[in-house]
């Protein structure tokens, strides 16, 4: 039988609880998860693409269960890069209403764009319903606590971007 692996792709700007969240319980139905983050997405980081992957890397490698799971970046289609990687799922979490009308977009063109995989929802655990990267870069910049969104890494991360 075939690996199951499957990619979370995201901009993880910055990795929050809720991503992990996400990570901890796929990492039981998958194999092997690759966390793709993205490079070529049209938002603007505060983070590079590649000091989002090393900060994913440090949180994962934290994480005593989580040895299945390896960080990759990706640079173009999110398709190609699932086809590539030889995945059978592509995992998003999907908190309340408001990602919905998003999410059933992308899942529909990614669909029509190949059918090698399907598109898997988890949804976002009862404490992470309200945890987003935009909100936390924005409390944090405004002098807000944030570290009940994110693990210790990527608060110290953040401290270091405003210095
Ligand atoms: O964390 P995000 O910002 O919601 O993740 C969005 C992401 C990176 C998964 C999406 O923008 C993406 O897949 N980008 C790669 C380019 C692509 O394939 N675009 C068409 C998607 S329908």
């Amino acid at each position: 039988m075939s690996k199951k692996i499957a990619v979370y792709p995201g901009t993880f700007d910055p990795f929050t609880f809720g991503h992990l969240d996400v990570v901890r319980r796929a990492s039981k139905l998958f194999e092997k998860i690759f966390i793709s983050v993205a490079e070529n997405n049209n938002k603007n980081s505060l983070f590079s693409v590649n000091e989002r992957s090393n900060i994913i890397k440090e949180v994962i490698s934290n994480e005593e269960k989580l040895n299945n799971i390896e960080i990759k970046t990706f640079n173009g289609l999110l398709v190609d890069h699932v086809n590539e990687v030889g995945a059978v799922a592509v995992l998003r979490g999907l908190r309340a209403l408001s990602d919905f009308e998003y999410e059933f977009q992308m899942a529909g063109i990614n669909a029509r764009l190949s059918n090698e995989f399907e598109t898997i929802f988890l949804m976002a655990s009862e404490n992470q319903q309200f945890v987003a990267s935009r909100l936390v870069k924005e409390i944090h910049s405004l002098g807000g606590d944030v570290s009940s969104f994110v693990p210790r890494i990527v608060l110290s991360h953040l401290e270091s971007k405003k210095k």
